[in-house]
Formats: structure tokens, C-alpha cells, sequence
């Protein structure tokens, strides 16, 4: 891949005279699913798939970016001068983003890039092909300017720019799982305060398997906005009688007990989903530790079936994936991932029925839905890095 990207920095931008290869990668989330803006747990981890990006500062206030995934687009020029001015639908607002939320944060980049991208996550899939974008450049700024910025800064500088410069709500824990990602562990984050664990995965003779159902969506096309506008509507009720600043401060009992507050029916699904997907991941991560695999595989089902029937944002191809899932022989457990509205699922599968999962999965899918599902057995890898 190194060598790919420098000899594509060479062809489009003359020579690759100091020139350095940068590395961040995407992430898939165990469970924990839209709890990220609730104040509750996540628990996601890092892949071995990623993006690259072949970068050299500038003398001048230009800013050359090119992106082997969309070359179709060509080498978008701009200036510094001119960050705030997007382009609809341009991939190059994340880039552009993380370097106008540098701005903002007090940290100038006063001299333009030369950046080639290339990623191998699967776009609009749910794996955080962006997030993985935001965090390549803020890491490449703080390399090559020296900003004094840890990977947990890298984190929140990317979800601001996400927020700010791109419009998309989101919460912190895709940014997060890219910036502090660590091989073989999950991330057991408290969005409340981003107080943090690494928990080993050690799935003893099983793999993550990941299941695209190549619908594509992004965020700022989704009810993804509307989702956490519903959720912020069911709190700000619940407030009038419980002092908390968050639905993952409610136990299933303390929502059971003053869900009335809310007054819609919509709403009080949308919380009830935020505060028992929370204590199920809590659940889930002691289920880990306690080396109850099947357990935590119960709880993945458990996450899938609240985020289709209360917080409705599955659809058809991604529960067609998960039931098929369900269907096969050595599934430990299934479930959608990420925001939701298409993308991908994850699976836990013992090793020696992987094959005939996917061959099955597969073919189940492709007869239902009308076109064909993709399957990538992941390694969990670690964050960003100079390669
Ligand atoms: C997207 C967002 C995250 C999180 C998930 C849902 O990936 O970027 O912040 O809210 O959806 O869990």
C-alpha cells in the first residue's frame, strides 16, 4: 500500500520527495448502539482496514487533495484562506473539516498540503470510513505542524468538525474508537465522560465476521439528526421530575418507573432503546471478562432487535442479514452495526463454520433482497500511525 500511494503521489503531483505514508483505521462497534449521544457505554474496536494518505507540507497556502477512491474527482484545489467554503457532497469537506477545526481549537495550519488518500473501508457502510478520515488528518496535521494534541484530542477535534464544518450530529464514538484503537481489545468508552478501558478480545475459537448489505447511506441523508433530536425531546421530560443529565444515567427499573413523563409513545420507545442498550453493553463487557461468549452473543441479538423494533433504524436488508445470521450453525451472535439505515451488520462465528456462513448467508440474502451481500472476516488492529 506504501509503496501504491507513492508512486500515485508521484504521478499526480510531479515527485514524492519527502513525502510520508500515514495510516488510520476504521472501527465496527460490538454493541452499544446509539448510546454514544445518550451519555452511555460503547464498546467498539478498531480495524485492520483503514485509510492511507501519502502527504508533504506546502510553501504556499495551497491545498491539493486527491483521493484514489474517488479520482474521478480529480486533484481538488483550494486555500487555506478559503477552508470554510465547501463543496456539496465532496468528500474533501472532512479533510477540510479537520483542518478548519484545528483553526478553531487554536491550532493554525498556516502552510498548504499536497495529501493522496486511499482507503479499503467500504464507504457509507457503517465502518466509519469517515471517521477514519477525520482522524488520518488530524494525525498527519499533528505530525507535520508538531501540534501538541493527544490521540483522545485527535478524537474530539474530528467529532467537532463532523458537528460544525459537516453538519452531522454524531457522537464521539466512532472518532474515538479510530484515534485510540488497540489490537486485540475493544474500547469500553462512558460517552458521559470518556472515562475508558481496553478489554481484550480474545474469541477463543471464533472471528468477527462482517456483513455488508451494501446498501449504501450516510449520516446527513439519515434519521440519524431526527433520532437524537427524539431522544433530547424524551430526557428534557424526564427532567421535569429526575435530576439527571442523561438517559444513561437511568436503570431499566428508573425508566420503567417514569416513563409516563415522556407522554409519546415514539419517544418513549426511542428512550427506552437508549437506556437498555446502555445497560446491555455493560452487561455484555462483564459478560466478555466473565468469558460467557454465548452470553455476550445473546446480548448482540438482544441490542439488534431493540434497535429494530424501538428504535427503528434497521430496514429490511439489514434484518434480513441479521435473521439469516441467526439461521446457521456456529453464530455466537448478530447484530446491526453503527448508525443504522443500511450499512453493515457483525457477527460472531466460530471459526470452523465461517465459510459455510457466508456461503449461506449469502445466497439466503441475495434471494431476498435482489442483489448480493459482502462478508469480511476482521482483525481488530490499532490506531493511527506513520507507516
Ligand atoms: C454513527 C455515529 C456515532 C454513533 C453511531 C450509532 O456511527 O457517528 O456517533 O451515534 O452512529 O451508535
Amino acid at each position: 500500500m506504501k509503496q501504491q500511494l507513492l508512486k500515485k503521489f508521484e504521478e499526480v503531483f510531479g515527485d514524492a520527495d519527502g513525502v510520508k505514508v500515514y495510516f488510520a483505521p476504521g472501527r465496527v462497534n460490538l454493541i452499544g448502539e446509539h448510546t454514544d449521544y445518550n451519555g452511555g457505554h460503547v464498546f467498539p474496536c478498531a480495524l485492520t482496514i483503514g485509510t492511507y494518505a501519502a502527504a508533504r507540507v506546502r510553501n504556499d497556502d495551497k491545498l491539493r487533495l486527491y483521493s484514489m477512491n474517488f479520482a474521478e474527482t480529480g486533484i481538488g484545489e483550494s486555500t487555506l484562506a478559503d477552508i470554510e467554503k465547501k463543496t456539496d457532497g465532496d468528500w474533501r469537506n472532512y479533510p477540510k473539516g479537520v483542518i478548519w477545526a484545528f483553526g478553531q481549537k487554536g491550532f493554525k495550519v498556516d502552510k498548504g498540503l499536497d495529501i493522496v488518500f486511499n482507503g479499503n473501508i467500504p464507504n457509507g457502510s457503517g465502518l466509519s470510513s469517515s471517521a477514519s478520515l477525520e482522524v488520518l488528518t488530524g494525525f498527519i496535521l499533528k505530525e507535520i505542524f508538531g501540534f501538541d494534541v493527544s490521540n483522545q484530542d485527535l478524537a474530539l477535534i474530528g467529532q467537532f468538525s463532523e458537528n460544525k464544518y459537516n453538519g452531522v450530529n454524531c457522537g464521539i464514538m466512532d472518532q474515538f474508537a479510530v484515534a485510540m484503537g488497540r489490537e486485540n481489545s475493544a474500547i469500553f468508552l462512558d460517552t458521559a465522560d470518556l472515562s475508558y478501558e481496553y478489554a481484550p478480545i480474545s474469541l477463543d475459537g471464533a472471528k468477527i465476521v462482517i456483513l455488508n448489505t451494501n446498501k449504501k447511506r450516510g449520516l446527513g441523508d439519515s434519521k440519524y439528526n431526527e433520532r437524537r433530536s427524539e431522544c433530547e425531546a424524551a430526557l428534557a421530560s424526564l427532567q421535569t421530575k429526575l435530576d439527571i443529565k442523561s438517559l444513561g444515567e437511568l436503570t431499566e427499573e428508573e425508566f420503567e418507573a417514569n416513563k409516563q413523563l415522556i407522554g409519546d409513545d415514539v419517544k418513549i420507545k426511542r428512550a427506552k432503546h437508549a437506556v437498555y442498550e446502555n445497560q446491555r453493553t455493560i452487561k455484555a463487557v462483564k459478560a466478555l471478562k466473565d468469558n460467557d461468549l454465548e452470553l455476550f452473543g445473546k446480548l448482540m441479538i438482544a441490542s439488534h432487535d431493540s434497535l429494530r423494533d424501538d428504535y427503528e433504524v434497521t430496514g429490511i436488508e439489514l434484518d434480513t442479514l441479521v435473521a439469516e445470521a441467526l439461521k446457521q450453525n456456529g453464530v455466537i451472535g448478530a447484530r446491526m452495526t453503527g448508525a443504522g439505515f443500511g450499512g453493515c451488520a457483525v457477527s460472531i462465528v466460530k471459526t470452523e463454520c465461517v465459510d459455510s456462513f457466508i456461503e449461506n448467508v449469502g445466497k439466503a440474502y441475495k434471494e431476498k433482497i435482489g442483489y448480493a451481500a459482502d462478508f469480511y472476516v476482521v482483525e481488530i488492529g490499532g490506531g493511527p500511525k506513520v507507516i
